[in-house]
């Protein structure tokens, strides 16, 4: 299992490319399924879910050539209705895109029930409402869930769970409408910049849809979806934690290749403690001198502040003058970076739904154990600023959205390397 070994690194210096978005790129692969015409797609990350989801689709028959770097070709012509097992779904959840397009085109699809995970409970009781209110006929057995349609048909759906949208019901459901037979319109739908992108695929593909962006989506359901090439987005969570880095570490760093209007919550919050923001048309410049005050925020769907990015605003407010308050509205547990933040000597506790910060609080080297992926990004975050070296372990979890993340840190000065234990 391979670690990070740490050092104190400030200021970070230099430009950093973003790559392309781990959620957009997962969400565009599955929708391969909805046609027997080829998918390209480019700026594709190099990420261990990508390979997941890649194992998810063999699994049904597409082929994938992995055409160069950053790009791939998704050929579902051969896929057939088969099974996404248990060992592939419980290492990604979004595995189970694939019942929305699976059903719509081949009537059936079979995949394990996700379970729980480390940052909450994660039903998918929203995406199976969605599939069922479109027709298709649901049931569980033996850990598995089996959906059946002769021909889906459009429905009017809400798709708003007591955490506010679904972005991933709304990606499997918005799928499946596309090929169903009449209208659907979404009320509640997820408005994250990974729907649109999703949508701009699937209208290249001939689908026909509107809204995407908002909390309304309407889908005319047409019988055939064509191919398409695509440019996967952005990641707009890997922007904002080198935006963190930067801000962290006191430093000065041009963050390429990204879309500065995706991380407006993060960006407007930064700027607000002082952070120097300089938005271009990809660029983002985040300029700091590691002295801010403290901050409360509270995560919501977008473009409220986004909860993939609230364990690197926990590292983030040991260095911050006071007491910070960080709410986590969209998963009950994703706390698990607070008490290996304290490890490293943070001032950090939870309270219900809230993590209290108080700094700015000295931080000292410690060996500690990444939970979930963006917990990782948090730690490495705090090793950056804390004194000494220190051992970050299971970042298996990092490898999963963050492409190359010690490379790219290291070319701006951070004193990070892996080690395969
Ligand atoms: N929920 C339900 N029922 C459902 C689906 C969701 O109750 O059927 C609840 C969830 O338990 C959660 C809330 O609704 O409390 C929002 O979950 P959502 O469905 O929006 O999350 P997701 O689709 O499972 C995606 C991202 C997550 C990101 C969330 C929120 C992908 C592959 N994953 O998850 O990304 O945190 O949206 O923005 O797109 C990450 O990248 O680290 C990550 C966890």
């Amino acid at each position: 299992m391979d670690k990070f070994i740490v050092q104190k690194s400030c200021p970070l210096k230099g430009r950093v490319k973003v790559s392309g978005a781990k959620n957009s790129c997962l969400a565009l692969m599955a929708a391969s399924l909805l046609t027997d015409e080829p998918i390209e797609l480019s700026n594709v990350p190099d990420l261990v879910d990508v390979r997941t989801m890649a194992q998810v689709l063999e699994n049904t028959g597409v082929e994938i050539d992995r055409s160069g770097p950053g790009k791939l070709r998704l050929d579902s012509a051969r896929a057939k209705g088969l099974k996404a097992p248990y060992d592939l779904v419980r290492k990604m959840r979004a595995s189970c895109y694939v019942l929305g397009p699976m059903t719509a085109r081949k009537g059936k699809a079979e995949v394990s029930l996700p379970g729980g995970c480390a940052i909450g409970q994660r039903p998918i009781d929203l995406h199976l409402k969605g599939l069922s209110m479109l027709g298709a006929e649901i049931t569980t057995s033996g850990g598995y869930i089996y959906v059946r349609a002769e021909r889906l048909h459009g429905a009017r759906i809400n798709l708003a769970g007591q955490h506010g949208s679904s972005v991933g019901a709304t990606i499997n459901v918005l799928m499946a409408a596309t090929l169903a037979r009449g209208v659907t319109v979404l009320e509640g739908a997820a408005a994250e910049p990974e729907i649109i992108d999703l949508a701009r695929m699937l209208g290249a593909m001939g689908a026909k849809v509107e809204g995407a962006g908002t909390n309304t989506i309407t889908v005319e359901g047409v019988t055939s979806l064509g191919g398409a090439a695509h440019t996967v987005i952005p990641d707009r969570i890997e922007a904002g934690t080198f935006a963190v880095a930067a801000a962290i570490t006191g430093g000065n760093v041009v963050i390429a290749d990204c879309s500065p209007e995706h991380v407006q919550s993060v960006t407007d919050l930064l700027e607000n403690l002082g952070v120097i923001i300089e938005k271009g048309r990809k660029t983002l410049l985040v300029k700091a001198d590691g002295q801010m005050p403290s901050f409360e925020i509270s995560t919501q769907p977008y473009p409220g502040f986004p909860t993939d990015m609230q364990a690197q605003f926990c590292a983030l407010a040991t260095q911050a003058e006071g007491r910070s308050v960080i709410e986590e509205n969209i998963f009950e547990n994703r706390t698990l970076h607070v008490p290996e933040l304290a490890r490293f000597g943070a001032d950090i506790a939870v309270s219900g739904r809230k993590i209290i910060v108080r700094g700015p609080t000295y931080l000292s080297s410690a060996p500690v154990m990444a939970s979930d992926l963006r917990a990782s990004a948090a730690l490495v975050l705090a090793a950056l600023v804390a004194d000494g070296t220190s051992e970050i372990h299971r970042i298996y979890h990092l490898d999963r959205g963050y492409e190359h993340l010690e490379i790219k840190l290291a070319r701006i000065g951070a004193k990070i390397m892996r080690v395969s234990a």
